[in-house]
């Protein structure tokens, strides 16, 4: 279990004083992937380094496997460190080393035998299906393979937490897909809890159990990603499964937001709702995508205000949440500014802008 609460950063000291993180709590069980998201600048990696003990936070308490290590005197954090494994973005591979001797790196000061160290290096690079690459050089291999050696290395002392600081930014998707469903099989097999820090939105999507939303250095939202996904105020839900309705004319219709999740809702809930409730339904965007292994959606529709009630006890009735959208603003003359939207009313954009 990777536990902080009330963490607070501030780097340097009196007028120099840079304060980075506020009052930051997240929990992170075994056996789960937490992720934390953000823009660039929000803290995602001071957080990271506070948990890892590369950096003592300023007040609060990390708590990593079951260990206090928030004050722990020099010698004993040496230890600490071993129960937790980090994977960079850029995997940090020793260039004149071979895999094998990369992965054998930590082993090292804990002066293993050698023939210990041979076979938990041939374990460490089979777990990472890197079994024939031992004697590679980092340039002779892929991205994604460099990504796994630095996996198989940030496993050798057997930790029980691993971080992972935008270990999948500049690889290709097929690459981050490889990686991320190393890291949730490793999750599993070896009931790791995963703090998984990044900035994509599709790698939270495809693998985390929970998302914190880290803004200016605080916890804005979190929360289990299916809960996000199903709740239609959640910006991070929006951001992760993002709705853009087209703009078009609806004189004389409502809208609708519908938000869903899981299994009981039918497929072909919108042929059903023309065919089974003679509603004359618009669509106006949807988007659906997987999520833990079950559909979650997003939708955007406009119906007749007559038949609202026809609408929501339709799709009540499926488990689909509606929630009536504002009128869109009525158009605005070119020459007037336009004024702004109504400020409960986050759109995607500006979300995903303010997150990625
Ligand atoms: N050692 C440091 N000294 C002073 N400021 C720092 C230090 N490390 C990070 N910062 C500042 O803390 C803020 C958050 O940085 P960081 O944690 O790297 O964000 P992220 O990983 O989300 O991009 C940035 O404004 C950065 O300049
Ligand atoms: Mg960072």
């Amino acid at each position: 279990m990777i536990r902080v609460e009330k963490l607070h950063k501030t780097f340097g000291t009196g007028t120099r004083a840079r304060p980075v993180l506020h009052d930051v709590d997240l929990t992170i069980a075994q056996g789960t992937i937490g992720a934390v998201v953000g823009p660039s600048g929000a803290g995602k990696s001071t957080l990271a380094r506070c948990v890892n003990l590369l950096e003592r936070p300023t007040s609060g308490r990390v708590r990593v496997a079951g260990t206090d290590v928030t004050d722990l005197p020099e010698r004993e954090l040496r230890d600490a460190r071993r129960a937790i494994g980090t994977v960079f973005q850029s995997a940090n591979l020793l260039r004149r080393r071979t895999a094998a001797q990369n992965v054998a790196m930590p082993l090292r000061y804990l002066g293993v035998t050698a023939r210990e160290e041979k076979r938990r290096v041939a374990e460490l690079l089979e777990r990472v299906g890197l079994a024939d690459r031992a004697a590679d050089y980092p340039a002779q291999l892929s991205g994604g393979q460099r990504q796994r050696v630095g996996i198989a290395r940030a496993l050798a002392l057997r930790p029980k937490v691993l971080l992972s600081d935008e270990a999948t930014s500049g690889l290709d998707p097929a690459a981050t897909r490889s990686v991320l469903a190393l890291l949730r099989e490793l999750t599993t097999d070896l009931d790791l809890a995963i703090l998984l820090i990044t900035h994509e939105m599709e790698v939270v999507r495809e693998v985390a159990d929970t998302a914190a939303l880290l803004r200016e250095g605080r916890v804005v939202e979190s929360g289990p990603v299916r809960q996000l996904v199903a709740d239609p105020h959640s910006a991070l839900g929006n951001a992760l499964l993002p709705d853009r309705p087209v703009s078009r004319d609806r004189r004389g219709l409502g809208t609708w937001r519908l938000t869903y999740q899981g299994h009981a809702v039918p497929t072909d809930w919108l042929t059903r709702l023309g065919a089974d409730h003679g509603l004359d339904v618009h669509l106006l965007s949807a988007t659906v995508e997987e999520i833990a292994g079950r559909a979650a959606g997003r939708a955007t529709v406009a119906v007749g205000h007559d038949r609202a009630e026809e609408l929501t006890a339709a799709l009540g009735g499926w488990g689909i949440h509606a929630e009536p959208l504002p009128e869109p603003p009525s158009p605005v003359p070119a020459d007037e500014p336009a004024a702004p939207g109504p400020a409960s009313e986050t759109t995607a954009e500006t979300v995903e802008e303010a997150v990625v």
